[in-house]
């Protein structure tokens, strides 16, 4: 088993670098901007279209959440790029979160989700939201208890998952396989096109910007490969969201988070920002970090960053170009750009080509029925 796996990764490792492309400026190499390959499932999640519908359902259905009003779907809306408009995404009822809501769109690709890379599996992160005190706020086991007095969905499960009663981990399951459908569709997106033989597809301005993202601009250097992200963890030296330090609902939050992440006493009396990676290392070199995201269909996920701070794709770029802000740990690749006005255009008309060219709506599922009672057992 073991050296199946270590041939498997050396090959995986072998192909990817024959794609290595070279960024001019400092001669290193990454792996070039790509079309997304097939989605590929764990073994242990195969995908269904029956265990995709339930997912599809359970994912809008408000009965995952503690006080029955906070589905998924409150928060990762397809009409606002899978997110939520908002810097920080709304909070559970009585509390704000402290983070921008990320898109679920091609989540099925990451390795590492939240924007701490907290977790590894979508199951896994699908128990983190619905659970979270912040979020869904839903008990495992009342919340698996609801999924039983829901007839449609006993019988959904029965077929799904062949047990007789809906568990709560067949549930995250589901969700997950239902999420791993909610992908870029490579049809629609210019990049994908160009890269597919469509010398069209990119205009002008667009292949400028691609040569700028490749060479001066040097964003390859972490959002790289088909997901355009390195998913590995950097400080950009971005300013805090002014409410850690003014807004009392937002810091009893702030500070709940540090006390569930297990920081030590002084850091949690005293937080005022979010340290990001160091939550899951403890080490305080990573305090800052945060997983670089992808920049497929960015277009449609405003505002940006980890707190939300720009709210158009020209100012995240202003931002490059001045070369960031301070930050304690921040990466030595943030450095002033010097690019020209229309280069910077050019730069966000090519982001905006990783993007499709309309945005990618599911419809509302149509959810099971009100609860009913179960009839008592047979004696
Ligand atoms: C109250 C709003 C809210 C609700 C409800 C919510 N989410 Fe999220 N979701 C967020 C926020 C905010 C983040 C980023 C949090 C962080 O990094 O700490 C996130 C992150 C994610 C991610 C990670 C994406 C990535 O790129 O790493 C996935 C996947 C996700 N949510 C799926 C779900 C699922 C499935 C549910 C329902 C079980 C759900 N969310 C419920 C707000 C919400
Ligand atoms: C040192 C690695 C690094 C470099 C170089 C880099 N980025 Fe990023 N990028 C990140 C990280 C990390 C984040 C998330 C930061 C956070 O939220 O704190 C990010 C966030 C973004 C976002 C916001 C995405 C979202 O979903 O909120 C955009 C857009 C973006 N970068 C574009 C660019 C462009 C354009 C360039 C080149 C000028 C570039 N990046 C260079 C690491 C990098």
């Amino acid at each position: 088993m073991k050296t199946r796996t270590t041939l498997k990764l050396s090959a995986i490792a072998a192909s990817f670098a024959a794609l290595l492309t070279a960024t001019a400026a400092t001669g290193q190499t990454f792996p070039p901007l790509a079309p997304l390959p097939p989605v590929s499932p764990p073994k242990d999640n195969p995908q269904s279209p029956e265990k995709i519908a339930l997912g599809k359902q359970l994912f809008w259905d408000a009965r995952l959440s503690g006080d029955g009003s906070m589905p998924c779907v409150s928060c990762h809306l397809p009409a606002l790029g899978w997110g939520d408009n908002n810097a920080l995404s709304r909070g559970y009822p009585g509390t704000k979160h402290w983070r921008n809501s990320q898109t679920i769109i091609n989540s099925a690709y990451y390795n590492k989700l939240f924007w701490e890379g907290s977790v590894t599996s979508l199951e896994t992160q699908a128990a983190a939201a619905a659970e979270g005190g912040i979020a869904g706020n839903g008990d495992p086991s009342v919340m698996e208890m609801r999924l039983r007095f829901i007839p449609e969905y006993v019988e959904s499960f029965r077929k799904v998952f062949g047990a007789e009663w809906p568990r709560m981990n067949d549930a995250y399951r589901a969700i997950s396989a239902y999420q791993r459908t909610v992908v870029s569709d490579a049809s629609k997106v210019p990049f994908d096109r160009y890269m597919n033989g469509d010398k069209k597809a990119l205009n002008a301005a667009q292949k400028r910007g691609m040569a700028l993202f490749n060479g001066k601009a040097g964003c390859i250097q972490c959002h790289n490969g088909a997901l355009a992200s390195d998913q590995q963890f950097h400080d950009l030296g971005l300013t805090d969201h002014p409410g850690f330090k003014d807004d009392p609902l937002l810091q009893v939050t702030h500070r709940w988070q540090h006390y569930q992440k297990g920081v030590s006493e002084n850091r949690y009396r005293n937080a005022d920002r979010d340290y990001g990676l160091f939550y899951v290392t403890k080490n305080p070199k990573d305090a800052g970090k945060f997983r670089t995201p992808s920049l497929r269909e960015v277009k449609y996920t405003a505002p940006y960053m980890h707190n939300g701070v720009f709210t158009t794709l020209d100012e995240v770029v202003e931002f490059y170009d001045r070369g960031g802000e301070a930050g304690t740990n921040k990466s030595p690749l943030i450095k002033a750009l010097g690019l020209t006005a229309q280069q910077k255009k050019d730069l966000v008309a090519f982001i905006e080509a990783l993007s499709m060219t309309e945005p990618l709506i599911h419809d509302d599922p149509k959810l099971p029925g009100d609860y009913q009672p179960l009839p008592a057992p047979a004696k």
